[in-house]
């Protein structure tokens, strides 16, 4: 901890809030096009995944440990008071189907905390754990649900096996993120298109680019390594054209390698600069920064297994709307993935015959 955090964090009201008229048909659009590309892609694999963030490069077991020294105002929802608890972690790849990790994508890891109290968002009251998602990105590269539609409409239509075509995009587009990189920019939209360094997902710093409630004030969270072991990973880049490039390197890391991570908050302290509503606003940090709450360490161990690993993460749903109330997630893209993970995860566990209720314990993963 040190002197530059905050010292007046907003409070939330719902005046923050701006819900707009056609927000329905927004998200019954975006469920019924990750519906199109869940039907697509159950076809070809004879398996239903993920609609996006399809393939999974590591599970990881470890636990989050909430710092002891932290101060009353940063004391909210899970944070409130020390303790430890067991996680879980999924590291993926955005796309909804399954490449080669030569075409290159941005990355997401999802974060389950067990054991944790307090009243449900989604009213499941044998559920006790709290999930964070994340990508290597600090905002969401779209403002809100509508106008993040028609990207997704056209991601749909290239959902198929036509994977030749998109290695060679992502190889040109990777040129062009470096071209653009080099001259002090870097382009959301190139990314996610197949346009990202082929690097090493664990040198990686994870946001959750939109905001939800941290108690009684608002925030956006970070995961940032902070072992060397991570840091020194930082761009590593991975051997060029293997199918799994990512999930090996994962699997090479935790045959020896303990990790950390801190887990960070950067606190709402205007809502002008810092917007609910436009996902797609980085929020200054020469105004709040982030700060660490907790450490997340995961010991060495077999992050993926063919035989098994394919099952556990079937049985498993992350979602921003797991969690409880202190944590209830912000704005227009966070209210649309409420529906649209239920959707994509209840089809997933119907089409693959997985029990529907949620995992509560380690032992059960
Ligand atoms: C309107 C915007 C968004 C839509 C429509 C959307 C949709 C989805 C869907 C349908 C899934 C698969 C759910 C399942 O079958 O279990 C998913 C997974 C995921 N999403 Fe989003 N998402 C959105 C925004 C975001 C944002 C802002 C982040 C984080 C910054 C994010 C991170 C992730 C991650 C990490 C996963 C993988 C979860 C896992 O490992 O199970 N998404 N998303």
């Amino acid at each position: 901890m040190n002197a530059t955090f905050p010292l007046n964090p907003l409070i939330y009201t719902p005046d923050f809030e701006k819900v707009q008229d056609d927000e329905g048909e927004t998200i019954k659009e975006l469920v019924d096009t990750l519906q199109e590309i869940a039907d697509i892609t159950s076809k070809d694999y004879g398996r239903a995944v993920r609609s996006v963030h399809a393939k999974p490069h590591g599970l990881i077991r470890g636990k989050l440990t909430i710092h002891s020294d932290l101060p009353d105002f940063l004391k909210q929802g899970v944070f409130a008071s020390e303790g430890t608890y067991p996680v879980v972690m999924r590291f993926s790849t955005s796309p909804g189907d399954i490449m080669s990790d030569s075409v290159s994508t941005p990355r997401g890891i999802a974060i389950k905390l067990m054991g944790v109290a307090g009243e449900r968002l989604t009213g499941e009251p044998t559920s006790r754990t709290q999930d964070f998602l994340m990508v290597n990105g600090p905002a969401f590269l779209k403002p809100d649900a509508k106008s993040f539609v028609s990207g997704l409409k056209l991601l749909a239509k290239t959902t198929d096996k036509a994977e030749g075509l998109k290695r060679i995009l992502s190889a040109a587009l990777r040129g062009a993120e470096r071209i653009i990189e080099s001259v002090g920019g870097e382009s959301p939209t190139i990314k996610s298109m197949g346009g990202h360094p082929e690097t090493n997902i664990l040198g990686e710093t994870f946001f959750t680019q939109v905001p939800l409630l941290y108690g009684k004030y608002m925030a956006k969270f970070s995961l940032v390594p902070i072992a060397t072991e991570l840091t020194s990973l930082k761009d590593a880049p991975l051997e060029d054209g293997r199918e799994n490039a990512i999930r090996e390197a994962v699997s090479a890391f935790f045959k020896a390698h303990t990790a950390k991570w801190e887990l960070r908050v950067q606190l709402c302290t205007d809502i002008e600069t810092m917007p609910i509503e436009d996902a797609s606003v980085v929020w200054p940090e020469d105004e709040s920064p982030y700060v660490a709450v907790a450490t997340v360490e995961a010991a060495p161990q077999v992050s993926w297994d063919d035989a098994t690993s394919p099952q556990i993460e079937d049985r498993l749903t992350f979602s921003p709307w797991n969690g409880i109330q202190d944590h209830r997630p912000l704005g227009s893209v966070m209210r649309a993935r409420r529906q649209v993970y239920e959707s994509s995860s209840t089809f997933r566990k119907q089409f693959n015959g997985c029990p529907m209720a949620e995992v509560n314990a380690l032992e059960e993963v």
